[in-house]
């Protein structure tokens, strides 16, 4: 592959921290940590790691509200059952994507089917954050569900790398979701030895985050490896981010994020994130004396 002079550096690979989320189900957390509230405009992802669940031992994310954001919900084996506080509710299964945006504010639960909950069965998945800036903090809440046999695959050239474009567009697929700010989201499957040019806008945050296998990240000479709960963040100047497969056997299973930094202040308390701390005060008295959703 020829050198791009435009392909982006490796800025630094962050390791994703073992935690508990909701009732106690185990994630894995790149962000936020202790150092890094934010990688602007996302506010958090979590990693539901595969596990082997038992019966009885499946947990999930009881009542609880959020404002001032979004939540992206992608699943990658077994199901979550979803409700709110406006009587919507449904499934999340393998594959499926639910893009909520909380704006003013939801009260949800999300929780394992109730046949994952009574037999066990595997559970492994991802929740994204993404800011909403700040005129649209307060918007009226959406819900975006795809199944999963409905959002859009991309393949290149020569077959070794496929992509589900959960928001966005590679190799001239684009995807069906609708975001606030421009975002790109993907699920790129690497062959060994493929290599895939991902573009980017100039400025834009761009980020990797590995899943199975060990991948190259950068451009040709700067490059860094990163394997597995590891995240790959970009540089933000240059319009290319150069994935590719490091192993000589086995795929690289890696989602791609890139999304426009809002850079405006942010204030987050738990499951609000606003601008300021009266906002967040305001959402907490919202949340309090029921009119917050
Ligand atoms: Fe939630």
């Amino acid at each position: 592959m020829a050198v791009k002079t435009n392909e982006r550096r490796v800025q630094e690979i962050i390791t994703s921290i073992a935690t508990k989320e909701g009732e106690g189900f185990s994630i894995r957390r790149p962000f936020p940590t202790r150092e890094r509230s934010y990688i602007d405009p996302f506010l958090l992802l979590d990693h539901m790691e595969p596990v082997e669940l038992g019966p009885g031992e499946a947990k999930g994310a009881p009542h609880h509200p959020h404002r001032g954001f979004e939540t992206v919900t992608y699943m990658l084996e077994g199901k979550m059952i979803h409700e709110d506080s406006a009587g919507h509710g449904g499934e999340i299964g393998p594959g499926d994507v639910q893009w909520m945006t909380a704006g003013r504010g939801v009260i949800h639960s999300e929780m394992p089917s109730p046949f994952l909950f009574e037999k066990g069965g595997r559970l492994h998945g991802f929740q994204l954050w993404v800011n909403l800036p700040a005129d649209k903090k307060m918007m009226a809440p959406r819900y975006q569900e795809i199944k999963s046999a409905a959002i859009p695959e991309a393949v290149s050239a020569d077959g070794k790398v496929s992509a589900k474009v959960i928001a966005g567009t590679l190799f001239g697929v684009t995807a069906q979701i609708d975001t606030v700010i421009p975002i790109t989201y993907l699920h790129l499957r690497l062959q060994p030895g493929a290599a895939v040019q991902i573009p980017v806008t100039e400025g834009d945050t761009a980020f990797a985050y590995v899943i199975t296998g060990a991948g190259s990240f950068g451009s040709e000479s700067q490059q860094s490896t990163a394997g597995a709960d590891q995240l790959v963040l970009f540089g933000n100047t240059g319009d290319i981010a150069t994935i590719s497969n490091a192993a000589a056997s086995g795929e690289l299973s890696v989602l791609f994020l890139a999304g426009k930094p809002l850079n405006e202040p942010v204030a987050r308390y738990g499951p609000f994130v606003m601008n300021t701390p009266a906002q967040i005060e305001q959402a907490v008295r919202d949340y309090q004396n029921g009119s917050l959703a």
